[in-house]
């Protein structure tokens, strides 16, 4: 798809930007994609939304609680009017493996005939967004687009592809920029690749840390 924009492909950056902070050297072994990386790229798919939906009103839905900073960055350049909502999905519990959905906040505004773009932080396996997809799709929206910061097409076990792709990446568990593990990290303002210590210690982040001085 044309709107997809590689890591791999990315110009190099300066040192600075790819150096994980000593503060979270212990738990992320690296950065891949820094914060000037999301900033321009998140802009560029904000542009391309834009002109898609034509200046026509939009609802936009994303999903909790990933989006948080991507749909915060991203609305802030979308110039047309829009209403936000959003809906609570939890499907990994505290591991990194998919599991069951569970619907945590239901949707609040109307979408019938109405545009939509729905955001979520990461297209994996494919079943949030197809579960979320479905339901939308059935309170008949007069169109449905779908944008996802991360695509991790290696994971996909759904026929399910986003409209708008921020990076497509390797079959890595990242954390930062919304993303978490066992709800810590989300705070990092670039995505980072989290030590698989990390996760197959079955201990808390906070834990770690500690093990880690
Ligand atoms: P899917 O249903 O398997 O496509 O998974 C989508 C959800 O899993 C995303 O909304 C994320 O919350 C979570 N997820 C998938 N991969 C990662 C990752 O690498 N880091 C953090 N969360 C992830
Ligand atoms: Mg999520």
């Amino acid at each position: 798809m044309s709107s997809l924009c590689f890591v791999s492909q990315q110009p190099p950056r300066r040192k600075s930007q790819t150096t994980v902070p000593p503060d979270w050297r212990a738990e992320v072994e690296r950065v891949l994609i820094s914060g000037a990386q999301l900033a321009a790229r998140v802009k560029q798919l904000a542009e391309k939304i834009e002109i898609d939906f034509g200046g026509r009103e939009m609802v936009v839905i994303s999903v909790l609680n990933g989006t948080v900073l991507f749909i915060a960055d991203l609305i802030r350049h979308l110039n047309l009017p829009l209403r936000l909502d959003f809906v609570g999905v939890s499907s990994y519990g505290a591991g990194t493996k998919s599991g069951d959905l569970i619907f945590t906040k239901e949707l609040r505004l109307d979408v019938a005939a109405r545009d939509v773009l729905l955001v979520d932080d990461i297209l994996d396996t494919g079943k949030t967004m197809t579960r979320v997809l479905a339901k939308i799709k059935a309170l008949k929206p007069r169109r449905i687009k779908t944008c996802v910061l991360l695509d991790k097409p290696e994971r996909r076990t759904e026929r399910i592809q986003a409209d708008y792709v921020g990076f497509q990446i390797p079959d890595q568990f990242v954390v930062g920029y919304g993303l978490d593990f066992a709800e810590c990290y989300r705070n990092l303002p670039f995505v980072g690749v989290l030590h698989p210590h990390v996760y197959q210690a079955e201990i808390s982040p906070k834990k770690v840390r500690a093990l880690n001085g």
